[in-house]
């Protein structure tokens, strides 16, 4: 059976406050519009299609973005949900198949349950997801007959008695893609909020003999985003389904609260995770590392047996090989620290490559950008950068040199050299003692004069 999405994602979203399309705000640095496409994916869909209107060609480019193959049609006045699922008719004029509906801003359907949906669809010929809300607050409500579902009734529309029903109506469904077009080109618009909804094409189905039902997922699946608040609440949903993916696999996590993963954070089986770290998008993490309280990664891949941090940055482009030591207050960018390497106590590496096995002492610095342009440094296998050491990119240490603490390197090291560069110490004695004795006569003058 082939099937085809049809995304809705033209709202305003007023209540966000926000400049941004509602379906564009990010939930775990994806746009919310991103999740709700890859709980989509699972179906395999054959076509996939955006139906956008406030900020068009934003939603267009963050859709092509994730699917380049998406079609991204316009919705270019909101005239209801029944005329949102319409604007896909011509992007699927010759498509056979089933079409399932999403909402751009309720991304967290799980697999199981659309993979129900589409089950249910084998007996019925259409099949609306719905839940039982704990407060049904102004969601459409499910009429059920048995297993029937007669009709979706909006809460503007209903009677007392119908809002009393807790089985409400998700907006998700499956439906024959020839018949849903049939259905939504009889909806009307004369209801309590002169819209076309999508709802309506239950009764219209029913009373035209074909077998409609619903089947309900957890509420946590059909959780709505309106407000920063809901944002908030999505990604903690996210959070804690994404940190109990993580425990499942075997990674461990001291205090999985405390941990902030993005939407592709990828961290292999026997990594141990210390409380307070952030992990921002395009990070993977090899199995059995350490990353160690309160650091902040992204954009980097760190291999088999590195430890991280405490309180350690790894910026996009930080590459640690097996058993690379990152310490505290240490900053890594856009470069390659190769096998056993260690970089362990307050320093910036950007822009550079470290040999294996090399060490760099604490302090150190690339001094990678001029004000105009970012310059490489290489560091070589086996070396050992003293204390202190400044790198002046671009520069080159050659392999098993040494740097001579506080040196400040502006020209290549030769392998096996020694670098020093710095003034000669010089002891003058006595001078302390009679440079406190200057300063403390002056002190007490100063004292004096302001009494
Ligand atoms: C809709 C359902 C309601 C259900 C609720 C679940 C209808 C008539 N009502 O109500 O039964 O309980 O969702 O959240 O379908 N959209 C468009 N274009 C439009 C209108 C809406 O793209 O012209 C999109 C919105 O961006 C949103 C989704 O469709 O993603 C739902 O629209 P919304 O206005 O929130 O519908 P509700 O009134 O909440
Ligand atoms: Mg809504």
């Amino acid at each position: 059976m082939s099937i085809a999405l049809v995304l809705l994602a033209a709202g305003k979203g007023t209540r966000m406050k926000s400049d941004l399309p509602k379906v564009l705000h990010p939930i775990a640095h994806a746009p919310m519009l991103e999740h709700a496409m890859s709980a989509g994916a699972h179906l395999a869909p054959e076509r996939t299609v955006v139906v956008a209107g406030h900020g068009f060609d934003d939603v267009k480019a963050a859709t092509l973005e994730v699917d380049e193959t998406a079609v991204v049609v316009e919705q270019a006045e909101q005239l209801g949900t029944a005329h949102a699922v319409d604007q896909a008719r011509t992007a699927l004029a010759d498509f056979q198949g089933d079409v399932v509906v999403l909402y751009g801003d309720t991304p967290f359907v799980s697999p199981e349950t659309l993979d129900c949906m589409i089950a249910a669809r084998q007996t019925h010929d259409l099949v609306i997801l719905g839940f039982e809300a704990q407060d049904p607050g102004r969601y459409g409500r499910l009429v059920m007959d048995g297993d029937m579902l007669q009709r979706i009734v909006e809460f503007k529309d209903a009677s007392d008695a119908e809002r009393q029903i807790t089985l409400c109506n998700s907006g998700l469904l499956a439906c024959d893609a020839r018949l849903l077009f049939d259905l939504l080109a009889q909806v009307g618009n004369n209801n309590a909020q002169g819209e076309y909804y999508l709802t309506d094409i239950v009764e219209l189905a029913g009373s035209q003999g074909h077998k409609v039902t619903a089947i309900s997922c957890d509420e946590s699946e059909t959780l709505g985003i309106n407000s920063r608040a809901d944002l908030a609440a999505a990604d903690a949903v996210f959070q804690a389904s994404a940190r109990a993916a993580l425990l499942e696999n075997g990674v461990t996590l001291m205090a999985p609260d405390t941990v902030y993963l993005a939407f592709d954070t990828m961290i292999g089986r026997d990594t141990l995770i210390e409380p307070n770290v952030v992990f921002g998008p395009g990070v993977t993490v090899e199995s059995g590392a350490k990353i160690r309280a309160f650091s902040h990664l992204e954009g980097c891949h760190v291999s088999r047996g590195a430890i991280v941090g405490p309180y350690a940055r790894l910026r996009p482009g930080a590459e640690l090989a097996e058993d690379v030591h990152v310490g505290n207050f240490v900053e890594i960018k856009n470069a390659q620290v190769d096998t056993g390497a260690k970089i362990n106590h307050l320093s910036y590496v950007g822009d550079a490559s470290v040999g294996a096995r090399t060490n760099i002492g604490a302090g150190t610095i690339t001094c990678n950008y001029d004000g105009f342009m970012k310059h490489q440094t290489t560091i070589g296998a086996d070396v050992f950068i003293g204390s202190d050491t400044m790198l002046v990119a671009p520069v080159t240490v050659g392999d098993g040199a040494m740097t001579a603490t506080g040196t400040v390197v502006t020209s290549n090291v030769e392998p096996d050299a020694m670098a020093m560069a710095r003034a000669k110490q010089e002891n003058r004695l006595g001078s302390a003692r009679k440079l406190r004795d200057i300063l403390r006569a002056k002190k007490a003058r100063l004292t004096k004069d302001k009494t």
